[in-house]
């Protein structure tokens, strides 16, 4: 990757990482992932964020490079987590003169995974608003818990009008993937920040009143242009807001007959016009790809074999993940198998009524086994349900 050009004071000193098998041991990421990490070079000099472990050769050798011998006044620290905290004490100890920069929960997460000598007198404690000048560079310090760890901040640099904006505005995929933004971007946003849309509105509200030119997050591109797109995309997500009108088939299938019946239903609501329709199979998608499809769609329909005396795990696993990240806003319609005693219905109706504001289309659809003319005939009552405007 050719190194990213920011402006002759700022660069890039992050890394993408393509041996990585899980992100934060859960999401695959076909295409990697980038810790970015910034420097700024003014009178003095300042460290935005540092990296992952899995990384520091190449982030400690980009860091000598961009300060060419000077010494490091400051690291800030945005967030730490550890894909971007990893190397906050090898830093420490490289630089004893630095100091470290951030707010009062930073700095008891810190103390819980680092012991940095003499860090209560290296650290610089700010809060909501206050700014640190290095030289015509101005930091200016804006926080934002839960976004996605409560000490999470970001940094507004007036000079350059950039917006440093930690796990906000990231997306999975190193920097040299070849990619849409936005469709790595929504699934890293509904997996790992999706159940903090409050929070995430509430910092929308503060960079509104910022003059941005140019979006600085911790993993993925550095978003220089047509910044309006990224902003909107951020206030559907986060309001939780169906971005598409669309259908996605979520099923849960043993045998292969839930499978063929979740076909038989998209073939149906593509004849009665919806705008999309999604299958997915949750045995073989990827989890975090069926959570993103969820969110993005104005409807879903759940088909579940039972199993038992409950319903086939993974739609169990799926309805979880949609629990934990505030599924809500959306309609949703059941469809449920038993061979002898279903009971797959019960449990996914008891998940989707636990979500906010959700309406549950009917008729809810119990196949014996396979499709049959009764069953086909309840499948047809709940495509039509799915396709109505309201
Ligand atoms: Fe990229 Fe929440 O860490």
């Amino acid at each position: 990757m050719g190194d990213v050009k920011i402006s002759d004071s700022v660069i890039y000193i992050g890394a993408d990482d393509r041996a990585i098998d899980l992100f934060e041991s859960q999401y695959k990421v076909p295409n990697g992932v980038s810790y970015n990490s910034y420097v700024i070079l003014d009178e003095k000099t300042a460290v935005m964020d540092t990296a992952d472990n899995r990384v520091t050769d190449v982030w400690l050798d980009k860091l000598e490079k961009a300060l060419d011998g000077r010494k490091l006044d400051y690291l800030v620290v945005q967030h730490m987590e550890p894909d971007h905290s990893g190397n906050i004490q090898r830093l420490a100890e490289k630089y004893p003169e630095m100091r470290l920069v951030g707010n009062a929960k930073t700095f008891a997460i810190m103390k819980q995974f680092f012991t940095i000598d003499g860090l209560d007198e290296r650290c610089v404690t700010v809060k909501e608003g206050d700014t640190l000048s290095l030289g015509s560079h101005t930091l200016q310090f804006i926080m934002a818990p839960m976004v996605h760890w409560p000490e999470v901040m970001v940094t507004y640099e007036q000079s350059e009008k950039l917006l440093f904006s930690a796990d906000g505005f990231g997306k999975f995929g190193a920097l040299d993937a070849d990619e849409d933004w936005a469709c790595e971007a929504r699934r890293y946003y509904f997996n790992i920040v999706g159940k903090y849309g409050a929070q995430v509105q509430a910092l929308l509200k503060k960079a509104a009143a910022l003059d941005i030119k140019m979006i600085l997050p911790l993993h993925g591109p550095v978003l220089k242009e047509n910044l309006g797109y990224y902003i909107d995309k951020y206030n559907v997500w986060s309001s939780y807001e169906p971005e598409d009108k669309g259908v996605l088939i979520a099923y849960a299938s043993i045998h292969g007959h839930t499978a063929a019946a979740a076909e038989e239903l998209a073939r149906m609501l593509k004849e009665r016009g919806a705008e999309k329709t999604v299958l997915t199979d949750l045995s073989r998608t990827d989890m975090s790809e069926a959570v993103e499809d969820a969110f993005r769609y104005d409807r879903m329909v759940l088909m579940a074999a039972s199993y038992d005396g409950g319903v086939f795990p993974v739609m169990e696993d799926f309805l979880l993940h949609l629990k934990s990240k505030l599924y809500q806003n959306r309609k949703i319609g059941i469809v449920e198998n038993g061979s002898w005693g279903p009971t797959a219905g019960r449990v996914t109706r008891s998940y989707a009524e636990g979500y906010k504001n959700v309406t549950i289309a009917e008729p809810a659809v119990t196949i014996r086994s396979a499709l049959n003319e009764a069953s086909r005939a309840a499948l047809a009552q709940l495509a039509d349900a799915m396709t109505v405007s309201e």
